[in-house]
């Protein structure tokens, strides 16, 4: 255990938790509040990268309640809180109750009493709801089959990083409209960049996100687009992301999913398209040869490992913004 007095970055003690709150859509922040939590990150990633132990989650216990595999969520949600001093317990679903049909409403109250921050990764939202409304504590949504919000955060911070800015830069999507796009829609319309899409029929974006993306881009004087070809999409773009065709929980679809895809790739034509100066996204893992290919995602617009490297800068902030 650390002892009082070791550095905080946000100079709070990490036992007044009377503004927590949950985090499970990119709606659940204001323009605000993303701003600050990217302006955090920049503080913290080289405090985090020297090796130094905050004490942002002194004494707090986290809870990874994960219904999925992770390799970078769930290690960059476990040593973020190792760097800022809290306790990670990862909680693979198939090993509790809850795979013999104990409700997640019990299963919530129980970890609630226990730990006082939870991670979940699941395949319903509604088990996010379920889990925060009946643990009465923050709960983090590190992936569910509407959203992956913490993996936008850290994106966000990456392409700043990478460009100087967000604002007015125009983000390309290509391929599924998953959870994923869902968070970048939100994301990049809260905070000012231009976001278009390009997804197969039938695989758009959720309408309703669509729709808030729109409120946003109105809000921040951004454009949210939704094009049926690629390289329409791609066209001057400063980021190019995609992702799998195949989410985790999809795998019944796999064959008529990559039927429906082909031609949805990042590769060399796709990216002469964008600006000059464009780079190239993936949250992983990726599918060299479906989705990307394999000279793109090693070549030099690429930023996809800094971009997962940003994940546990991303985590610790998030952790650190829920527990505030
Ligand atoms: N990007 C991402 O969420 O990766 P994992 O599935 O490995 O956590
Ligand atoms: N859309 C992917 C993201 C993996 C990080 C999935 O849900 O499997």
């Amino acid at each position: 255990m650390a002892s009082a007095g070791k550095p905080s970055l946000s100079g709070t003690s990490a036992k007044s938790r009377a503004r927590a709150r949950s985090l499970l859509s990119i709606s659940d922040l204001s323009r605000r509040d993303l701003g600050a939590l990217l302006e955090r990150m920049k503080s913290m990633k080289p405090a985090i990268k020297r090796g130094e132990t905050l004490s942002d989650l002194h004494g707090l216990a986290v809870g990874l309640f994960f219904e999925k595999p992770s390799t970078r969520t769930r290690t960059s949600f476990e040593v973020a809180t190792i760097r800022l001093d809290g306790h990670p317990i990862y909680l693979a679903a198939d090993d509790l109750q809850t795979s013999r049909g104990e409700p997640i409403k019990d299963t919530a109250r129980i970890l609630g009493s226990y730990f006082d921050i939870i991670v979940g990764r699941v395949y319903s939202h509604d088990t996010l709801r379920a889990l925060a409304q009946f643990s009465g504590v923050p709960v983090l949504n590190g992936l569910s089959d509407l959203e992956h919000p913490t993996q936008v955060i850290s994106d966000l911070f990456t392409i700043s990083e990478s460009k100087g800015k967000l604002q007015g830069l125009t983000l390309a999507f290509i391929g599924d409209g998953d959870n994923v796009c869902n968070s970048l829609l939100l994301g990049a319309s809260l905070i000012g960049m231009n976001v278009v899409t390009a997804c197969p029929s039938g695989y758009g974006p959720n309408p309703e996100i669509l729709r808030k993306a729109h409120e946003n881009a109105k809000r921040s004087g951004s454009t949210v687009r939704v094009v049926d070809d690629p390289k329409e999409a791609a066209v001057d773009s400063d980021v190019l992301y995609t992702d799998v065709w195949v989410s985790m929980g999809e795998e019944k679809e796999m064959k008529r999913r990559l039927r429906a895809f082909r031609g949805f790739q990042i590769n060399s034509e796709i990216l002469k398209l964008a600006s000059k100066d464009a780079i190239v996204m993936h949250c992983l893992p990726a599918h060299r040869g479906m989705e990307i290919t394999d000279d793109v995602i090693e070549g030099k617009q690429s930023v996809v490992w800094r971009q997962a490297e940003n994940k546990l800068y991303g985590a610790a902030v998030s952790l650190d913004y829920v527990k505030a």
